[in-house]
Order: C-alpha cells, then sequence, then structure tokens
C-alpha cells in the first residue's frame, strides 16, 4: 500500500526518521515543520521521488485547514496523516517544572501545540477523507510514556498534553470508521531524539538503561517501525490503540 503521507515535525528526531520509514515504504512524503527549510532538508534526503516539503505550525487553525485542503487540490488525497510534532518546555536549568511552578502560558502553549495541534490535524484529515474516501486511510497520533505514567519527574503540562492525545485517538477511531479511517498512536519512552536530550545527559545514557528491561535507550527508527507498522496493510483490523515503544520501560 502507498500514497501520501504527511508528517508534521518532520525536522525532528523522530519526525526524520519516520519520513525515511514511509519513503522507504513507498509513500510520498509530505514533510512538514515550523521552519520550511529544515523540513527541505529532510525531504531532500529521501529514498525516490516526488516528496514534498511545507511549513506548517501545527497550532495554526486556518493554516492546518488551508494546507490540508490546498494539498488535497493539488496533489492528491492523503492517505497516511503522521503527527509527531510536540514540544516540550524545560525550565532556564533544562530541568522540568514541578506543577506548583507551571505557568499558565507554559500551560497553554503545550496544550495549544501537543494536544490542539492533534486535533486540528485529525479534524481537517476527517473532513477531508469525509469529503473522498480513500482506501487504507491512517491517521497515527505521537502520546508518550509520560502520559501513561505520570511522568518521569513532573512537567505537568506536557502529560496532560500527551494525555488528551491518547483520549483524542479513541475518540476519532470511533467516528473515523465510518468514514475508513484507522486512528492510532504510539507512546514512545526514552528515545534518543532531541526532545530527551534536552533533559538526558550522554553521560548518564548507562545508568538510565539500566531502568529499561530491554537495556537500551531507543531510537528513532524504532518508532518509526511502529509507524510504518499503522501505516500500512498489516494494521487494518487495529483502531484506537496506541502501540508502547519503549523496551519494556511501562508495561499494561
Ligand atoms: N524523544 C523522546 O524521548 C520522546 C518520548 C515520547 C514522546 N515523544 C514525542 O515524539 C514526537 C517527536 O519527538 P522528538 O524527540 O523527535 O522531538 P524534536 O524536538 O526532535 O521534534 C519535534 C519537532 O516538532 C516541531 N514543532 C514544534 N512545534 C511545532 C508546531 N507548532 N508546528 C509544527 N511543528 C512543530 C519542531 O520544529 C521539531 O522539528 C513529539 O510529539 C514528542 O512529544 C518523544
Amino acid at each position: 500500500m502507498a500514497g501520501l503521507a504527511l508528517v508534521t515535525g518532520a525536522a525532528g528526531g523522530i519526525g526524520r526518521a519516520v519520513c525515511e520509514r514511509l519513503a522507504t515504504d513507498g509513500f510520498t512524503v509530505i514533510g512538514t515543520d515550523l521552519d520550511r527549510a529544515a523540513a527541505e532538508a529532510v525531504i531532500q534526503g529521501l529514498p525516490g521521488a516526488g516528496h514534498l516539503a511545507f511549513a506548517l505550525d501545527v497550532a495554526e487553525e486556518e493554516v492546518v485547514d488551508t494546507l490540508i485542503a490546498e494539498i488535497e487540490a493539488e496533489h492528491g488525497a492523503i492517505a497516511v496523516l503522521v503527527a509527531a510534532a510536540g514540544v516540550l518546555i524545560l525550565d532556564e536549568n533544562g530541568q522540568r517544572r514541578p506543577l506548583t511552578d507551571t505557568s499558565l502560558e507554559e500551560w497553554n502553549t503545550t496544550q495549544t501545540i501537543n494536544s490542539t495541534g492533534s486535533f486540528l490535524l485529525l479534524r481537517a484529515f476527517l473532513q477531508a477523507r469525509s469529503a473522498r474516501r480513500v482506501e487504507g486511510a491512517r491517521y497515527i497520533g505521537f502520546s508518550s510514556v509520560a502520559a501513561q505514567l505520570g511522568g518521569y519527574r513532573s512537567s505537568s503540562a506536557y502529560i496532560a498534553s500527551k494525555s488528551a492525545v491518547l483520549g483524542l485517538i479513541r475518540a476519532g477511531a470511533r467516528e473515523g470508521a465510518a468514514l475508513g479511517v484507522a486512528v492510532n498512536g504510539v507512546a514512545p519512552g526514552l528515545i534518543d531524539a532531541p526532545m530527551l536530550r534536552l533533559s538526558l545527559d550522554p553521560a548518564k545514557d548507562a545508568e538510565v538503561a539500566q531502568s529499561i528491561p530491554q537495556g537500551r535507550i531507543g531510537t528513532p527508527q524504532d518508532v518509526a517501525g511502529a509507524v510504518s507498522f499503522l501505516a500500512g496493510a498489516d494494521s487494518d483490523y487495529i483502531t484506537g490503540s496506541v502501540i508502547d515503544v519503549n523496551g519494556g520501560y511501562r508495561m499494561q
């Protein structure tokens, strides 16, 4: 199965790996990020031809709706939408803020990008697939083990925003089914990508790895593999699910 796959946060550590994997799987990838040049640099390195890059701020309602409509009109129907864009806001010392020190601004910014952004993308995608049905259509959201565990050490705004994504996936799966869209997600654990490196010094990797049953920090490719499965035909009868990609760090 192939077709158009749109990825948000394409210039990030995991977003890049997802673009690379979906291109290898045969999808025509539309890489989007805040900075078009950064998305373009990722797209340039992908195997295959016809991939595209766009600037997209997932928190901007009109921008999301307009870009999805333009892509659908000019390039065809989007088969797979991967909502990988996200932020984790830390304090000036690179630490996760306790709830008691979290400003309303940090809270709102985090919800707007991680939670509202995921909603805006899912809404636009379901509207598009309602207008034009696509065989094997998929939405893949990004939660986090932080949402499932209540975090590593605080960062309540991030934890709450990623918890909202878990609910959005379930609600979207119910409504998406009638439109032929499977709505699933991934919940990465500790993944060696820029967001983790904001607060984890590589010198501490060996110590941290001891708390992970599989004994290592994950890679962006580990997450991209799960996204590839959810994007492809082998996940045809799966919706409303979230795949843990965490080396056993949290088990249900
Ligand atoms: N790295 C981890 O350990 C980890 C763990 C759990 C979940 N996650 C989730 O995985 C996803 C990717 O994480 P990553 O580690 O690759 O992070 P990253 O910081 O490398 O990438 C995030 C990307 O999102 C983009 N972005 C930020 N705000 C945006 C906006 N408003 N609109 C569009 N793009 C925006 C950034 O420009 C960046 O390219 C995120 O949703 C993150 O919450 C990561």
